[in-house]
This record gives structure tokens, C-alpha cells and sequence, in this order.
């Protein structure tokens, strides 16, 4: 299992050794509307994922499915401009395979961002949260399996996924651009369905402030590998039972459009200051 998992990663790596050999410091990984921001840097290279031997590629309609190379200010980066979800039925360990992928490639750091319902009663459509930790519930832990020894250890701490460094300085940058900031702990679920009102009190009850489909897994196996990690949650919506609303994808969509200067504006201080 191990040997078949790296195996797999390796054929990837070469995949893209043939047609770059671009090293980038930092990975992002673009949420759910949030894609725009990938036209929007200094373009080295695009690699579709389909161009990938054995990468998993999207069926989820509006999501890209790219691998961006280049620069923002002097930072090599290599940006996702949409990613697999567990629910589209994808095993975990290929949900989690461009994350590794984007470490072998040389990424010491990883920015996660996401569309989420807000669960936390404080907060609004349109804020942006600072993910300070995480709750995984109902998906098989990624690390699952023989480990992947070229990767990480078999029992990696997660005490502080995300970088508490890292944290302070996006806290940092996201007052300097007057970029209001929420904080707190982001849940991630198997989806495609929305959770019902009685599972949204019961996760609030847990601890959660908002719920999505994706980045927890990636988070555990980025940091399975050392990679310093951070996160930011658009909350698109608030979850079930909050408002009189009925969930849809495409109010995720149109919250996203509505914040994308900011969030990209926080990316890019983010980018070059992490
Ligand atoms: Cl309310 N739930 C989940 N699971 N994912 C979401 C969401 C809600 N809103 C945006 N993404």
C-alpha cells in the first residue's frame, strides 16, 4: 500500500517534470469561487490535471481543475485552482495527492482556502474566517494504511495544525489592508448534502464555527509531511436552521464573487509575508 501510494505520487512528479521545473515555496490551494486569483499572479505555467498520469480530476461543475505555476511579487507559488472532494467518490488518499504532490514538488508551506456555512451564531455571508483548528467527522483519516514512510511518520502530532506562526501574521496583515478577520474551528463532513438544523446545533455544541466538504484531510496530510499550514474560510452561507433560507450551491458562488477583492487582496499579503 505504501510502495503503491508513493509509486503513484512519483509518476505524478515525473508527469509534471516534463513539463516544468518550476520549485515553488508556497502551495495554495483555491476553494469553491475563490479560483479567479490564479489569472491574477505572474503565470509561469498551467498544467491541467488531466494532463497528469494518475491524477484525480473534478466532476463538480464551475470547479477548474489546474495546476497554476508562478509569482506573486518574487514568490514562486503553485496554485490549485480546484480540487477533488471526498464526496465525488474518490478514495481520501487520492482526495489528499496533489497536497503531497505540491510538497514533493518542494512547497515547505500550504495555504488552504474554502467555501463554508457558518455555524458560529456571530457570524455573516461574506466574512472571512482565520481557521485556527479543525474537526474531521465521517471521512477516513487519509493517513490510513501502511504508512508512507517516505512521506512522515506513522503517528503525526496535530496539536498545532495550523501554524500558530503563520496565524499571527495573516492576524497581522488582514488589519494592516482593514480586512475585518473572524476566527475558528473549521469542520469538515463528507457532503454532497448540506447538514440538517439538528446536526448544525449538535456540531455547535462541539465546537465547530463553520462547515465544508474539503481541507481538513489535506491539512492531516500536509502536515503528515512537515508542511507548515494555514487557512481561510469564506463563509458563503450560514448553515441549516440559521435563516429561513434553503441551501444552494449557487449562493456560494454569488458570496464568493461579492468578496473576492478582499480575499484576494489578504492572499497576496498573505503569500509574501508567510
Ligand atoms: Cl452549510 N455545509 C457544508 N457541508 N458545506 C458548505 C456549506 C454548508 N456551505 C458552503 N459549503
Amino acid at each position: 500500500m505504501s510502495n503503491e501510494i508513493y509509486e503513484k505520487l512519483e509518476i505524478c512528479r515525473k508527469s509534471i517534470l516534463q513539463k516544468t521545473n518550476f520549485k515553488p515555496e508556497v502551495a495554495v490551494i483555491l476553494g469553491s469561487g475563490l479560483g479567479e486569483y490564479a489569472s491574477k499572479i505572474k503565470i509561469e505555467q498551467i498544467i491541467p490535471y488531466t494532463e497528469i498520469e494518475g491524477f484525480p480530476v473534478s466532476t463538480v461543475v464551475g470547479h477548474k481543475g489546474q495546476f497554476v505555476f508562478g509569482y506573486v511579487k518574487e514568490v514562486p507559488v503553485v496554485i490549485m485552482q480546484g480540487r477533488v472532494h471526498y464526496y465525488e467518490g474518490y478514495p481520501v488518499t487520492d482526495v489528499v495527492l496533489p497536497v503531497r504532490l505540491m510538497g514533493m514538488l518542494g512547497a515547505k508551506k500550504l495555504i488552504l482556502t474554502n467555501a463554508s456555512g457558518g455555524i458560529n451564531t456571530g457570524f455573516h455571508p461574506g466574512d472571512l474566517m482565520l481557521i485556527t483548528d479543525q474537526i474531521m467527522s465521517g471521512i477516513p483519516n487519509p493517513l490510513i494504511g501502511a504508512n508512507v514512510e517516505e512521506l512522515g511518520t506513522r503517528f503525526p502530532d496535530m496539536s498545532e495544525a495550523y501554524s500558530e506562526r503563520m496565524q499571527q501574521i495573516i492576524k497581522k496583515e488582514a488589519q494592516k489592508l482593514g480586512i475585518p478577520l473572524k476566527e475558528g474551528v473549521y469542520l469538515q463532513l463528507t457532503g454532497p448534502s448540506y447538514e440538517t438544523p439538528a446536526e448544525i446545533r449538535m456540531y455547535r455544541t462541539c465546537g465547530a464555527d463553520a462547515v465544508g466538504m474539503s481541507t481538513a484531510c489535506e491539512t492531516i496530510a500536509a502536515r503528515h509531511m512537515g508542511i507548515e499550514v494555514c487557512g481561510i474560510s469564506c463563509i458563503t452561507n450560514l448553515a441549516a436552521g440559521m435563516t429561513s433560507q434553503h441551501l444552494n450551491h449557487q449562493e456560494v458562488q454569488q458570496t464568493a464573487d461579492r468578496v473576492a477583492e478582499q480575499f484576494q487582496e489578504l492572499l497576496t499579503a498573505i503569500i509574501t509575508h508567510i
